[in-house]
């Protein structure tokens, strides 16, 4: 199989939804992963955010959100369909994210990984990624 990665534009989102929405491990968000929402996401953080295509079908194989706040990278939402699983495209697509970010010069990247995706946690050990226990996530509804 080939694949292909494009920049992930707002033309790509309802695709990248039922992807989201059918994934473990992702909590998809009522309120923050609108349409609405995520064509600003975009616009704030233009080239930093990919999908992959299978080449042959033009199905989407994956996806992913990132950005940079001027001083650390975030990555959202990586998500690889089921039966293209395995072929290095969460790593990849986690590298294209990476290198976009230190070309603006940021020195680390963080995910919030859902505490019972086991899956999620090896994946992000394997590629390199260390798992914290100095830090708990809190957050708070605006
Ligand atoms: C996690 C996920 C993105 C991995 O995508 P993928 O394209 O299959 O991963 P890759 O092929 O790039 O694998 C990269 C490394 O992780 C390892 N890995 C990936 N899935 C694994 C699994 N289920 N079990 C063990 N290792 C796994 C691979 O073996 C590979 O390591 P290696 O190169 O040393 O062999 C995919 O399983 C997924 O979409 N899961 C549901 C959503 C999710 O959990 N997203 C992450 C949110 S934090």
């Amino acid at each position: 199989m080939k694949f292909e990665y494009l920049e992930f534009t707002i033309a790509h989102y309802e695709k990248v939804i039922d992807l989201w929405k059918r994934s473990e491990g992702i909590n998809v968000s009522s309120k923050m992963d609108t349409k609405e929402k995520i064509a600003i996401f975009l616009q704030h953080n233009p080239g930093m955010s990919f999908v992959c295509m299978e080449k042959a079908s033009g199905d989407l194989a994956g996806c992913v959100l990132s950005s940079y706040d001027g001083r650390r990278g975030f990555i959202v939402h990586l998500a690889v369909e089921k039966t293209f699983r395995g072929n290095a495209i969460g790593r990849t697509l986690v590298e294209r994210c990476l290198n976009e970010m230190k070309k603006k010069g940021a020195m680390r990247c963080l995910i919030n990984v859902v505490s019972d995706n086991a899956i999620g946690k090896t994946f992000w050990k394997k590629i390199g990624w260390t798992e914290r226990d100095d830090v708990k996530p809190f957050s708070i509804d605006l």
